[in-house]
């Protein structure tokens, strides 16, 4: 039985022209208005964001109406290619500070740490008991981390005291279910939020438009594409109806760059897909994990 998304938006395109497939550069002040008042409607939609995102934060900052309704996420600048760092509790606070400047905000819902190796880095410790005193100070309601795999997801366990953890899902990217990983977190008094339901949009696009780096996979999204067809699905209905399908998820964080696609995606996010989802994981890192494609 799939149930109802939650669908959360990924505001990356909002300050850089982001994602594989992206024809658009950035996506264009009206459009974000007319994104951000249908999602304000719907009530509860997380709003992905980071400083790390251009002007992302500056953007959605101009843009939100007082009162509104959205959990925002945010997240810390990078702390482990850094050796300068002589106070992280400072660094981490005025990080936050900047971001709420930038957003206009007085709280964030969320905070995460945004690149895993920090939160086993050198200043692990420091770092999430800075998450932990913003949290107290009543600037952040939630603290988390942004992960890219299995070993990430350890220091969550280990850890014990984040509330949200963001993670990448999707048909072509099982890595996190085969683990069972991702079931260790269902249930878990944490929300999970999973991003990467599109592959940075590699999943809709249409695969003789893809670089030849991909052509290892071509096999596979043809499959995944004709069951779909088969099944009277587009792929973007399969896709959300993947990730409707693993009760651990609560949010799902998707990229959009206009309000058409987001009309797409909402009105999509509900039907049923009954596919054989276990047909189309692809285990090889290179193919599935962005951090390892080359600059397309
Ligand atoms: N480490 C981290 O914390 C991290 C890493 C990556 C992403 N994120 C977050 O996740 C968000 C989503 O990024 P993602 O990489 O996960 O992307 P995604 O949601 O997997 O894919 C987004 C892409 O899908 C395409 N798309 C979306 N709706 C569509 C529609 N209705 N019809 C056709 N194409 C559509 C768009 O491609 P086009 O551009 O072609 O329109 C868009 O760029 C980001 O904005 C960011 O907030 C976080």
């Amino acid at each position: 039985m799939t149930k109802d998304l939650k669908i959360g938006i990924g505001t990356v395109q909002f300050g850089t022209p982001y994602g594989i497939a992206n024809g658009g550069g950035i996506t264009p002040p009206d459009e974000i208005a007319r994104i951000l008042s249908r999602a304000d409607e719907l009530g509860d939609v997380v709003l992905d964001t980071a400083p790390a995102y251009g002007d992302s934060e500056r953007v959605l900052g101009q843009a939100l109406t007082p009162g509104h309704s959205f959990r925002i996420v945010t997240k810390t600048p990078v702390f482990h290619t850094r050796t300068d760092i002589t106070d992280i509790g400072a660094a981490v606070a005025d990080g936050l500070d900047e971001s709420l400047r930038d957003l206009r905000q007085n709280e964030v819902h969320g905070l995460l740490i945004h690149h895993p190796e920090d939160a086993s880095g050198p200043y692990a410790d420091e770092l999430i008991e800075a998450l932990m005193r913003l949290k107290e100070q009543g600037k952040v309601r939630k603290i988390g981390i942004s992960v890219y795999g299995d070993d990430d997801l350890d220091v969550v366990a280990k850890t014990g005291t984040f509330d949200i953890v963001q993670l990448p899902l999707n048909v072509l990217d099982r890595r996190l279910i085969d683990s069972g990983r991702l079931d260790a977190l269902n249930g878990a008094d944490m929300e999970v939020h999973a991003r990467s339901i599109f592959l940075q949009g590699l999943l809709l696009m249409a695969p003789e438009k893809l670089s030849a780096y991909f052509s290892p996979l071509l096999p596979v999204l043809q499959h995944f594409r004709d069951d779909a067809d088969t099944a009277g699905l587009t792929p973007l209905q399969a896709a959300l109806g993947f990730i409707a399908g693993q009760p651990a998820i609560d949010d799902v964080i998707i990229g959009i760059d206009s309000f058409d696609h987001y009309q797409e995606i909402l009105s999509a996010a509900t039907d049923d897909a009954e596919l054989d989802y276990t047909l189309y994981g692809c285990h090889d890192d290179r193919m599935v994990d962005p951090r390892q494609w080359p600059a397309i």
